[in-house]
């Protein structure tokens, strides 16, 4: 059963998550953090550079993972993940941009650049707290609804439904990159602890599905179920068929 924590705002759950990330490097200063893009992980980036700018927090010694990035976008396209973390998050704290990874999404052979990342994240020891965001589709990562949970980090085609989510962030849907580059579902359940966040009302089918539906690969992130340490933090809104259905406190 994955624990299910909900708030009554998005700023209350971003205030919640900055604590929990907070207190991991606190008691491990040199943790190694998984990373997620994605509207919903701004407000914690941005808890976290509060608190290094008051000087309650260090990331000095942190090393950090990122889940994913599109096949052919580059540090300085703004709508590459490197860049988003960048400006979301390194480049406002005291970490050491060169312990902080993002898979290569210029790398001439994008599945031999997969095969490097998961050399990289087996080779630093794994993760030991993951934030994720979930997909209108389930999706955790790039890995999309289909027959089976990929394992480890691959190449992936971007399905219709996440290309038209991101085309919000593109001048049109046209401009989305369609491939990727994503950890798969046995590099990110590895993680000691999971943490996935949600906000806002699209998200409240899936996470009833994630949480209550079956483990299937349909649903990428219903295998967080039998994870040993994953929750769900969401706000009322992403939370309320959870709650209607008794699965929130
Ligand atoms: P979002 O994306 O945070 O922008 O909703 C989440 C995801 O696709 O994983």
């Amino acid at each position: 059963m994955i624990k299910v924590i909900c708030t009554d705002s998005y700023e209350a759950l971003c205030k919640q998550v900055s604590r929990v990330f907070a207190a991991q490097i606190t008691l491990k200063p040199n943790s190694t953090l998984g990373l997620a893009t994605g509207s919903t992980p701004i407000g914690v980036y941005s808890e976290l550079a509060q608190m290094v700018a008051e000087g309650r927090l260090s990331l000095s010694q942190v090393q950090t993972l990122n889940l994913d990035e599109y096949v052919g976008l580059g540090a300085e396209d703004d709508q590459s993940y490197r860049y988003f973390m960048n400006h979301q998050l390194f480049d406002r704290v005291d970490i050491d941009k060169s312990r902080t990874h993002v898979p290569n999404g210029l790398a001439q052979d994008p599945q031999a650049e997969a095969a490097r990342y998961e050399q990289l994240v087996a080779s630093m020891g794994g993760v030991d707290i993951q934030l994720l965001g979930i997909g209108n589709n389930g999706h955790i990562g790039f890995n999309e609804p289909c027959d089976h949970f990929p394992m480890q980090t691959h190449t992936v085609a971007l399905t219709e439904s996440t290309i038209q989510a991101n085309a919000r962030f593109f001048a049109d849907a046209s401009q989305v990159p369609t491939q990727a580059i994503t950890m798969g579902i046995g590099t990110i359940f590895a993680a000691k602890k999971i943490i996935l966040m949600a906000n806002g009302p699209k998200k409240a089918q899936i996470l009833l599905d994630t949480v209550a539906g079956p483990v299937t690969p349909q649903v990428p992130a219903s295998i967080l179920q039998l994870h040993p340490d994953a929750t769900v933090y969401c706000d009322a809104e992403a939370g309320a068929l959870l709650r209607q259905h008794g699965l929130v406190d």
